[in-house]
């Protein structure tokens, strides 16, 4: 596995974590597969995945339960559990409780990374990042970071926050890039690591996109998914998070840590045009 560091710390986190939206439902729960969902989970876990992405909204909260019954298997200091608090929730108050909610589908005392979800400007960011600093002294996240905030916003957050901020998470991959021009700079300059969501376009790239990805991967004996979390994690600082529930997903996916592009492969794809917002 690959590992990015979290700054400020001596601790580190896989760089290629489980995505889990979708997993029990969307915006609601749906419960009918749950048995399946509970066991897919538990065979990434043992096929390697120890980071695990998840947040309050996912399945109306349902996402997090089905987590819950999957590690409460295995040994919970193993894992690496990331959640967000939905941007209704930030007020100090709601925050506590949301995270209440969350410790509590995922059977655990703590997660180990929390983040806001998205930024909501009716509510003060500093009451907000307050609330996200107690839970870190009061030992129920060990990290704090937040998700879709701008450069701007990070750097406001970073101002008013009293503990680091360690991650950012947006959308990045091979046609949504606008991440890579300004904010991955910043983030790397500040030692803060940046989660790319939705690193395979949930299998919705052009034409022209899969062609070029397919060249690269017959040169790498890789297929064009493998390819493009290859060039995400060939960024300092990239961590990626393939949401999958086929085991032969789950397992291409961890595999393509493996994978490392040349500094000249790694070119073409940062160039690549025809597709994406470049
Ligand atoms: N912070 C935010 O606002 C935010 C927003 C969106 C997403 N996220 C997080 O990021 C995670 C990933 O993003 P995402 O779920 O939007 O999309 P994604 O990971 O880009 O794509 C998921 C889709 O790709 C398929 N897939 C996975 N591995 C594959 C492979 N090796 N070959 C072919 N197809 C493959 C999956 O199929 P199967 O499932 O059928 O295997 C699924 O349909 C989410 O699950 C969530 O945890 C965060």
């Amino acid at each position: 596995m690959i590992y990015r560091r979290l700054k400020n710390s001596d601790e580190k986190i896989a760089a290629i974590g489980l995505g889990t939206w979708a997993i029990g439902g969307r915006e609601g729960p749906d419960t009918s597969r749950d048995g399946e969902y509970i066991d897919t989970i538990a065979r990434a876990i043992e096929m390697g995945y120890h980071h695990i992405d998840t947040a309050e909204y996912y399945a109306g909260g349902h996402t997090e339960e089905l987590i819950g019954e999957a590690i409460s298997l295995f040994d919970r200091r193993e894992l690496f559990l990331v959640s967000k608090v939905w941007p209704t929730h930030l007020r100090e108050r709601d925050l506590h409780r949301a995270l209440d909610g969350t410790l509590k589908r995922l059977r655990t005392d703590y997660v180990d990374m929390y983040l806001v979800h998205w930024p909501n400007p009716d509510v003060p960011l500093g009451e907000t990042m307050k609330a996200m600093a107690d839970e870190v002294r009061a030992g129920r996240t060990r990290f704090i970071g937040v998700s879709n905030f701008d450069t701007n916003l990070l750097k406001k957050a970073i101002a008013v926050s009293t503990e680091p901020i360690v991650n950012n998470q947006v959308l990045f991959n091979i046609e949504d890039r606008q991440a890579m021009y300004e904010l991955l700079p910043f983030c790397q300059s500040e030692g803060i690591t940046l989660t790319a969501y939705s690193p395979l376009k949930r299998n919705l790239v052009s034409e022209f996109t899969r062609q070029a990805l397919e060249r690269l991967a017959e040169k790498y004996y890789a297929s064009p998914q493998q390819i493009m979390l290859a060039w995400l994690l060939g960024k300092e600082g990239v961590i990626v998070i393939p949401k999958a529930e086929k085991i032969d997903h789950l397992r291409s996916n961890i595999d393509s840590k493996n994978i490392v592009l040349t500094p000249e492969d790694m070119k073409i794809l940062d160039e690549l045009k025809g597709g994406g917002l470049v």
